[in-house]
């Protein structure tokens, strides 16, 4: 008997050869984010302010338990980048929680877009948060968490982010956290941020240095508008 065409659907179909299977895939994605990350560095070294992603261990330390987080409470990441943090929040998240990154290069926002379904991503600048969440009809947050280079961002930028946390954190139990790497911890730019939030805010903790994060990085927590 003869086959017919188009009858036989074959169960297990060979491996296209030039195309990445779904594992290798996962398995490449910290190299080529360590590349597109370096890329943008190059063209952009005081917004991205980093060589590499950071880690998944300095990632946990600054994101914390979000076990209190309540339903319909939102975080907000600011400069998830290629999304090392915005991955441990997507596990650690609780359900019917709230979810809005800021990040404000093109091609980092269009990759965490494909990369993160479900979560939202706005283009822009932190410092427009109150904006922003206004815009979207969002309330104020309940968790902050910063992956922004503060030492080498330029003054004007770094004061109105500090600006919009203040706002953020106003009559509320919301904390900030964000990180400085051990190196950069001294100088002068990295001293006058924390000098700006000592200003501004009651509480301060300081966790680590995280020393398998590449390179070692202390994580800043504030909290309690002054
Ligand atoms: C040091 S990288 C950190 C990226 C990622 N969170 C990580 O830890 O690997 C800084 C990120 O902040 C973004 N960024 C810089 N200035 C920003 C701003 N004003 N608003 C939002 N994102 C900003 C950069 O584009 C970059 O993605």
């Amino acid at each position: 008997m003869s086959e017919r065409q188009g009858d036989h659907v074959d169960p297990s179909p060979e491996p296209t050869p030039d195309l990445p299977s779904p594992e290798q895939d996962k398995k490449r994605r910290p190299i080529r984010d360590s590349f597109d990350f370096f890329s943008n560095f190059l063209k952009n070294p005081t917004s991205v302010g980093a060589v590499l992603p950071s880690s998944r261990f300095l990632s946990r330390a600054l994101v914390g338990s979000l076990k209190h987080i309540q339903e319909g409470e939102l975080v907000v990441e600011y400069g998830p980048g290629t999304g090392p943090m915005t991955a441990v929040i997507k596990e650690r998240l609780p359900r019917n929680a709230r979810y809005l990154g800021i990040e404000l290069q093109s091609e980092f926002h269009e990759l965490l877009c494909g990369r993160f379904s479900g979560m939202d991503f706005h283009l822009g600048s932190a410092s427009d948060v109150k904006q922003i969440l206004a815009g979207r009809g969002l309330p104020r947050p309940a968790r902050i968490i910063s992956g922004l280079p503060f030492a080498s961002l330029p003054i004007p930028v770094q004061d109105s982010v500090v600006d919009g946390l203040v706002w953020a954190l106003e009559d509320s139990q919301c904390d900030f956290r964000t990180f400085q790497y051990a190196h950069a911890y001294g100088m002068k730019s990295a001293r006058r941020f924390r000098a700006r939030m000592s200003e501004r805010f009651e509480h301060f903790e300081r966790i680590g240095p995280i020393v398998r994060n590449v390179p070692p990085a202390f994580v800043l927590r504030y909290r309690g508008v002054k």
